[in-house]
């Protein structure tokens, strides 16, 4: 069956690919580090893929909407009732810009369609590994063009887990979590690491909070694709449009080990955060 979402993935994955060359270029050769706050950098190389992709839908989508991490909201065109057509591109032109500025080969080019505020298509490409996954709503979870399905692991305590309980206390929880599952990791790219779920690279992945729409909406619907089941911390959707600043959180992981890994969350009164 071919996808109603053909296009619009064939366009995601050409220019993820064209953002992901720039950020290769630079890599290891950052000019400049901007501190947005104590733990937020941005790069010129964060800018530049940005520009790139965003030019591309301009062209290619000119009616469509865009929300980027760096430049905000750019409105497509409105209808003489004031709405849009409901396509909204989210973007995360670098995730994991720490690691990046840092040297560290983990991050990516994150780009997702949302179509009536639903997760329709997404992008996550890894540059250093040239790993692209994708999805769209009507199809399945892909690794570099093959489907990927998420972990069959039987028992939790096999589970490594990507593992991100922020805020006060988060340390003492994830220690408190730790003996459940064979191992935890915060690998510094939120949407890398959720895209992992589709192939069972991590088996679950967790964040309690501090993420914005431009870091899962496309990895969430590439893990739910590769039949994770995707929610929030409380087991309601994890992608909810209102959500305005980084206040998304995500539990992540197969339909055998969801539940019990929310109840080992709630177990140790894990809450929503909303600072990153
Ligand atoms: C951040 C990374 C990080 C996650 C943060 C994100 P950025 O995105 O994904 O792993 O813990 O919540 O904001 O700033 O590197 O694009
Ligand atoms: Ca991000
Ligand atoms: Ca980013």
């Amino acid at each position: 069956m071919i996808s109603a979402w053909a296009d619009e993935l064939a366009f995601a994955t050409d220019v993820a690919r064209q953002a992901g060359a720039i950020l290769l270029d630079s890599y290891e050769r950052v000019q400049r580090i901007d501190y947005k706050s104590k733990r937020d950098v941005v790069t010129d190389a964060d800018y530049a893929s940005e520009r790139l992709i965003i030019r591309a839908i301009k062209e290619r989508y000119p009616d469509d909407a865009i929300l980027a991490e760096e430049s905000g909201e750019h409105a497509g065109v409105l209808r003489d009732d004031g709405s849009g057509n409901g396509r909204t591109w989210v973007i995360d032109p670098l995730d994991g810009t720490v690691n990046y500025a840092n040297g560290i080969p983990y991050y990516c080019v994150s780009i997702g369609l949302v179509v009536d505020d639903r997760p329709s298509v997404g992008v996550v490409l890894d540059p250093a590994r040239d790993d692209l996954y994708s999805a769209a709503v009507d199809g399945p979870a892909l690794l570099d063009g093959e489907p990927v399905t998420a972990s069959a692991k039987q028992s939790l305590s096999d589970y490594v887990v990507s593992l991100a309980v922020i805020g006060r206390g988060g340390l003492a929880r994830e220690r408190r979590i730790a003996p459940q599952i064979r191992i935890h990791r915060r690998m510094g790219s939120a949407a890398l690491a959720l895209a992992y779920v589709a192939n069972g690279r991590f088996d679950a992945f967790v964040q309690n909070g501090g993420l914005s729409p431009w870091d899962v909406a496309a990895a969430g619907l590439i893990a739910e694709r590769a039949g994770a089941i995707v929610t929030d911390l409380t087991g309601g959707p994890w992608w909810d449009p209102r959500i305005v600043g980084p206040r998304a959180n995500v539990v992540a992981a197969p339909a055998a080990q969801h539940d019990a890994v929310l109840q080992m969350l709630r177990a140790v009164k894990t809450s929503v955060q909303t600072r990153r």
